[in-house]
């Protein structure tokens, strides 16, 4: 199996990012290759993680992130095929969408279509589910598209939200989740056979 060559795309903690770097390297047959991690906050903390992995680390600003000029060349020299958001707070540029038809992935932490959108990320969606008194919620990896979190989805898995669960529970049995299945998601998708 050839490996997908990618580019993370994260703008904060990084655990997705790191565990994706972990997945990549557990075994030679992984069908990822992670090539770049791009970073559009120099505070954020994957820069850290990365680092601390030997994975180049590109911090950049949102206007070089939206400029072709820099981004493609940049790809192109690291042979991408393909990019993988990890946390990542921008939206993805048109030309990166059209430069990569199908191989932009995203994961997001609740049952889109609920809880999508503007303003919907993180610690945020976690609240926004306990404060809806929500049942159940759980992880969506999707293509990435040019509306905010409304490309198709690829996989879906649900956890149960205990009475009296605060977002922190929430946040970690999300977490959880996000290690067992966004890698082996990806590698799946991803890999070309
Ligand atoms: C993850 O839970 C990811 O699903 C979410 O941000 C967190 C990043 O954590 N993404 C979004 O909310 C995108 N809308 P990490 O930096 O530790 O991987």
């Amino acid at each position: 199996m050839k490996p997908s060559v990618i580019a993370i795309f994260a703008s904060g903690s990084g655990s997705n990012a790191e565990n994706i770097i972990a997945y990549s390297r557990a075994g030679a047959d992984s069908g990822l290759e992670v090539a770049l991690v791009v970073c559009n906050r120099p505070d954020a903390r994957v820069i850290e993680r990365a680092g601390r992995l030997g994975v180049p680390v590109e911090v950049l600003t949102r206007a070089e992130i939206n400029d072709p000029a820099v981004m493609l060349p940049m790809l192109d020299a690291c042979g991408v095929d393909a990019i993988v958001l990890a946390g990542f707070l921008l939206m993805v540029p048109d030309f990166l969408l059209a430069r990569y038809p199908g191989r932009i992935i995203n994961i997001h932490p609740s049952l889109l279509p609920k809880f999508g959108g503007k303003g919907m990320y993180g610690r945020h969606i976690h609240e926004a589910v306990v404060a809806a008194g929500e049942t159940e919620t759980g992880i969506t990896i999707h293509h990435v598209s040019s509306e905010c979190d409304g490309g198709a989805i690829i996989f879906q898995a649900t956890v149960a939200v205990a009475p009296g669960a605060t977002a922190d529970d929430v946040e970690t049995s999300i977490h959880a989740l996000e290690r067992t299945h966004y890698p082996r998601v990806l590698a799946a998708t991803l890999s070309r056979r």
